[in-house]
């Protein structure tokens, strides 16, 4: 029987400005999605039945509170397809603004497209994508991208490449909703600073890039939970050049520019109350492997 496994990845945000406050209790943002290389592994398989998800590693749910159970669900109401049985080895920290459930969603419907040909286009798998949640038409692509509106409104930017990232979770989680409630919103400074990544990354300016990354989430998310500001101040103290909260955190990510470099930040942080990752950025927002016949 066929299976398929597939490296879903994680996302960080290169840069977050909130532009406005919608009445759908959303938030309209500008913001510079990066895939990178830490990843969760998931198995997609033909089903009889039901849609099963199975997980190991850190603890999630393994019923529709899942978004890679969703996704399953919500792609088997659009084309009447056969259930799956899904495996989730979760790796990527949770609720930590790095987008791993989101990015378990995407994988879920490029892997169902996949194993059953189903002939989804793109951009019907990012509409449906958009009801699972905010980032997950990103990570139907992944890459490096600017994204408008909740998030959904992606225009594909250059591959970023010489840049390396240490990651590091404080372990504390914060929900999406809980990190825009403290946005800051409407900052000019901080759109421009968005301008300023894309045009930096589509011209391979990196020190540019260097110093135009700003969180809008950030204070706010700060102010209620202090480890950020302590794994930004020890990320900072272990030689990254540049330290910022991915999504609404609490994940700080650490900007270098190479993996000599990201391993001497990442030793240095060791014995602290962080998990700590190097990642580099990926092209692609998971990578699907085909098995049996
Ligand atoms: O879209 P998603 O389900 O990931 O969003 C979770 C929560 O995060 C929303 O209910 C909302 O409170 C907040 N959010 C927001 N604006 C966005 C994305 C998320 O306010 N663009």
């Amino acid at each position: 029987m066929e299976r398929l496994s597939i490296e879903a990845y994680a996302k960080v945000n290169l840069g977050l400005a909130v532009t406005a406050r919608r009445t759908d209790g959303y938030h309209d943002i500008d913001t510079v999605f990066q895939t990178v290389s830490l990843s969760d592994l998931l198995s997609v398989e033909p089903a009889v039945g039901q849609t099963t998800l199975s997980v190991s590693g850190h603890a999630v749910p393994t019923g529709p509170d899942n978004l890679a159970f969703r996704a399953a669900e919500l792609i088997r109401s659009r084309t009447a397809c056969p259930p799956v049985a899904i495996g989730l080895v979760k790796r990527i920290p949770v609720a930590a603004g790095l987008g791993g459930g989101s990015s378990d969603a995407a994988a879920v419907l490029n892997g169902v497209n996949e194993l059953y040909g189903l002939g989804l286009a793109r951009r019907e798998l990012e509409a449906a994508a958009l009801e699972l949640g905010s980032d997950v038409p990103f990570l139907v692509g992944g890459g490096t991208s600017r994204g408008r509106g909740r998030g959904e409104v992606l225009e594909r930017l250059r591959d970023l490449s010489h840049v390396f990232f240490v990651l590091a979770t404080p372990p504390v989680r914060v929900s999406a909703a809980r990190g825009y409630s403290g946005a800051r919103i409407g900052l000019t400074e901080s759109q421009a600073l968005i301008r300023l990544s894309c045009s930096a990354i589509q011209n391979g300016q990196t020190a540019l890039l260097e110093t135009s990354l700003r969180n809008d989430l950030e204070a706010g998310v700060v102010s209620c939970c202090p480890e950020v500001a302590d794994a930004r101040e020890a990320l900072a103290q272990a030689g990254a050049r540049v330290v910022v909260m991915s999504g609404s955190g609490p994940t700080v990510i650490g900007l270098v520019r190479s993996e000599a470099e990201a391993s001497g930040v990442a030793s240095r942080l060791e014995g602290r109350a962080l998990e700590v990752h190097i990642a580099r950025p990926t092209a692609e927002g998971s990578r699907i492997e085909r098995h049996g016949s």
